[in-house]
């Protein structure tokens, strides 16, 4: 079959209610028409998530912000001009043709340009909205290649359209501009200063956190393995200590740091820039996963740029255990 062949496929797929993976230029996502209730509901179904957490929109282009918001104010307008397509999502008063189940009940919604060129394809296709979280199960790391998503959800999913691994690596970042100043909820794969400098103003930090600020929910972005975080001087001897405490330790081994010989465990260099870390953090934290790590060291990176995004995540990740997972020794 040609590409063409599975992007129509994937349209009638949509079109009759059924859920299709696709890839974005941030990570994966779990697709239905955003204007079918049911297929919406099916996306909760799958992913294991709470109805209230509300889903991504995601059109084909700026153009379409009319047909989906109530209006459109000239701050969304500049951003939209100078990041979409791309990774970056924007909240903004919903249209009554968003079913109150794509927002979790809120009256505004999230809305996205993506801007991998399948995505872009589909969304032309389609010609409607696609609702779509991350293609992974509830609270755990979002999916950055085909495999990830055929990994986590199996059968669950109609049809996993493969686009290759994303380039971006982590989602969107989200601004909310339904409120009188901008805010961001959720660092990603657009800078807060590239922002700002587009806005020409800072962006306000979400007031009261809540489930419905996105990220905001505990059990997110985190591998099987416990995540601990600690300074970089401490990765070494933090590793050794939880070798020695009888754990199987993976740890995130920064540039120039080295571990000694007789380490048991399973060390995974940091890439070395901000993208290519971006790029590659889910895949390492299932590489530590699927070697059998139950516990994982890792140092921040410097919040700035793309390290903010991954030091969110990175945070995410050590946060509060879901149950049944082991507490530090
Ligand atoms: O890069 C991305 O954003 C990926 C790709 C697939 O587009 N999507 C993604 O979706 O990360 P998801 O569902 O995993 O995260 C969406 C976040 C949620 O945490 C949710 O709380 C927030 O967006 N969100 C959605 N609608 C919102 C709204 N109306 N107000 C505030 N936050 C909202
Ligand atoms: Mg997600």
């Amino acid at each position: 079959m040609t590409d063409t062949d599975l992007i129509d496929e994937a349209v009638a797929i949509l079109a009759r209610g059924g859920l299709v993976a696709f890839p974005t230029e941030t990570v994966y996502g779990l697709g239905a028409d955003a204007q079918n209730p049911v297929a919406v509901r099916r996306i909760f179904a799958v992913k294991g998530r709470p109805a209230q957490h509300p889903l991504i929109v995601h059109v084909a282009s700026a153009a379409e912000l009319p047909r989906w918001v109530t209006d459109v104010p000239p701050a969304a307008v500049e951003l939209a001009r100078r990041f979409w397509p791309g990774p970056l999502t924007l909240v903004l008063h919903r249209s009554p043709r968003i079913p109150l189940e794509v927002t979790g009940g809120l009256e505004t919604v999230a809305l996205r340009v993506p801007a991998h060129p399948v995505a872009q394809e589909l969304l032309r296709r389609f010609g409607g909205a696609i609702a779509a979280p991350s293609a992974n199960r509830f609270g755990s790391v979002s999916p950055t290649t085909a495999q990830h998503v055929r990994d986590d959800l199996g059968d669950a999913v109609d049809m996993v359209l493969d686009g290759g691994p994303c380039d971006v690596g982590v989602e969107s970042t989200i601004v909310d501009l339904s409120g009188p100043e901008p805010a961001l909820l959720r660092p990603g794969g657009i800078a807060r200063e590239a922002l700002q400098h587009a806005l020409g103003v800072p962006l306000r930090q979400p007031s009261a956190p809540s489930v419905r600020a996105p990220g905001q929910h505990p059990l997110h972005y985190a591998p099987r393995a416990q995540v601990i975080l600690v300074e970089p001087p401490r990765i070494v001897a933090e590793a050794l200590r939880l070798e020695q405490a009888g754990r199987h330790v993976g740890v995130l081994l920064p540039p120039g740091v080295t571990l000694p010989e007789n380490f048991g465990g399973v060390a995974l260099p940091v890439p070395l820039s901000l993208e290519l870390y971006a790029h590659e953090l889910y895949s390492l934290l299932r590489d530590f996963d699927r070697r059998n790590c139950d516990v994982i060291v890792a140092a921040l990176p410097p919040e700035e740029g793309l390290g903010a995004a991954i030091a969110d995540r990175l945070r995410r990740a050590a946060g509060p255990r879901r149950r049944g997972a082991r507490s530090r020794p």
